[in-house]
């Protein structure tokens, strides 16, 4: 039973400056929660209940976010307000939380390399740490790449896509599918494929495609063999994307499955895009009280 992922929130979120500069990308509010509750939330509601971080510097308030604060609860309850107390059910969601600091800052794949000793011999899924999906996270992605990979024995990985306009490219691993057998049914939507290749933030004129990869992945361990291996790519990083290319050069099958056309993905990378989710879940809240 894959239970476990693993959730890289180390990147230091300089597009986000000054606003990071003490503050964890990943605990911008978005909404009333931050950034980091949704994915963990999305990830409990997909049967995934054993929460890894792979953290950096600075990123402190992570955990203490996740922990239970006694003090809090008893302060909320002696002074009548159960309806805030409602607001912290989070704290007792059935989840084991793990942490464990990537003491190099040397890429995303360095960070899921950090997992290795956890993870073990056991299949596992990544979910970055910066990007919501769904409505209020109810994406159900996850659970569905999990099916996919249960079902297919010989795949080594699945990873979610999302069709992104051709100018956004630059900014994400790019698949190239090897099979495209469902266009005929209204497109690639809902369908898997295999992948023949992948890039990290391709140039536009040589990106195969403008299928992006958003933000979750499901491995078998042999992924960390592959990342051992993997030099530093674009930005000087280890690359996730690199290492996920060494493996399909090296034969093995990584599938691919897109994100319902109807379902959002909010990667929380730059003032725009965090702009919007904050404006789209906003909108999602109840009226604010009228001031008498
Ligand atoms: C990372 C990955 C990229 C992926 C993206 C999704 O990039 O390297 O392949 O498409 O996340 O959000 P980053 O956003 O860290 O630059």
């Amino acid at each position: 039973m894959l239970n476990l992922a693993v959730i890289p929130v180390a990147g230091r979120g300089t597009s986000l400056l000054p606003l990071t500069k003490s503050m964890p990308k990943e605990m911008l509010p978005v909404g009333n929660k931050p950034v980091v509750q949704y994915v963990a939330e999305e990830l409990i509601q997909n049967g995934v209940h054993r929460l890894l971080f792979i953290t950096g510097p600075d990123k402190q308030a992570i955990e203490n976010h996740f922990d239970i604060n006694p003090e809090l609860i008893r302060f909320l309850r002696q002074s009548g307000k159960e309806d805030i107390l409602a607001e912290l059910a989070f704290e007792r969601e059935e989840a084991d939380y793990f942490y464990t600091r990537q003491r190099h800052q040397t890429g995303l794949g360095n960070a899921v390399l950090c997992s290795e000793r956890f993870v073990g011999d056991n299949p596992f899924v990544v979910a970055l740490g910066d990007t919501i999906l769904g409505y209020r996270s109810r994406s159900k992605i996850v659970e569905r790449m999990i099916q996919v990979f249960e079902q297919n024995r010989d795949a080594a990985a699945v990873i979610a896509f999302d069709e992104v306009p051709l100018e956004e490219v630059v900014q994400y691993g790019i698949a190239k599918p090897k099979t495209v057998s469902a266009e005929k049914n209204g497109g690639i939507f809902g369908s898997v494929f295999e992948l023949e290749d992948i890039v990290e933030k391709p140039a536009l004129e040589d990106a195969p495609g403008n299928l992006a990869v958003a933000a979750r992945y499901v491995f078998s361990p042999a992924i960390f063999d592959y990342l051992r291996k993997t030099a530093p790519g674009i930005g000087d990083a280890v690359q996730l994307t690199d290492g996920i290319r060494l493996m399909i050069q090296d034969g093995k099958t990584v599938l691919g499955l897109c994100l319902p056309e109807d379902e959002p993905r909010y990667d929380i990378g730059d003032f725009y895009s965090y702009y919007k989710a904050f404006t789209d879940f906003a909108s999602l809240l109840p009226p604010l009280p009228s001031i008498e």
